[in-house]
């Protein structure tokens, strides 16, 4: 009788055991796969990352050079704020050499009469080809 009880309290024993690593592997499995969604959706979410700052901040050489200026003070790509918008300039202007040429000098010399009565201050420590690249950029924003 005390051998079958012994018996039995190992086969319990065992069962408990079995049971208990069955569980738990279970339950990694579970956590691997939660693991690998969060992987996923953290990959999605840098995927997502990267398509909206590719489409704002432009790798364009014009547009890091008015990143580098002040520009940005006076004007906005889709708004009018001080100066005009950057879309509006492209839409007055075709990007023909003498439009790039005009307006090169005009941001490096300053001026006002185009868009209204508020003069632009001068950049005149900006290259003239620093300028061009910058006013080929913004031509080239259109609505
Ligand atoms: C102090 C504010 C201010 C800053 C800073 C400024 N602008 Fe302007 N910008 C203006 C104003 C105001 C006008 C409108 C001038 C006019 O009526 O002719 C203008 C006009 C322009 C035009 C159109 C010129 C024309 O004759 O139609 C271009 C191109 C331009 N800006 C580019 C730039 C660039 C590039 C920079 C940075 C290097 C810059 N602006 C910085 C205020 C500014």
């Amino acid at each position: 009788m005390k051998k079958v009880f012994i018996v039995l309290c190992i086969s319990a024993v065992i069962t408990a055991c079995g049971g208990g690593s069955k569980s738990g592997s279970a339950d990694s499995t579970t956590a691997a796969n939660e693991t690998a969604k969060s992987a996923e959706s953290n990959a999605d979410t840098n995927a997502n990352k990267t398509g909206t700052e590719s489409a704002t901040v432009s790798s364009e050489p014009g547009a890091k050079l008015i990143a580098a200026s002040d520009c940005s003070t006076c004007h906005k790509v889709d708004v009018k704020l001080i100066g005009p918008a950057f879309k509006d300039i492209a839409a007055k202007y075709p990007a023909t050499d003498a439009n790039i040429d005009t307006l090169a000098n005009k941001v490096i010399k300053g001026g006002k009469g185009n868009w209204g009565d508020i003069p632009m201050a001068g950049h005149p420590t900006l290259a003239v080809n620093d300028a061009k690249t910058i006013v080929k950029y913004i031509l080239s924003l259109k609505k």
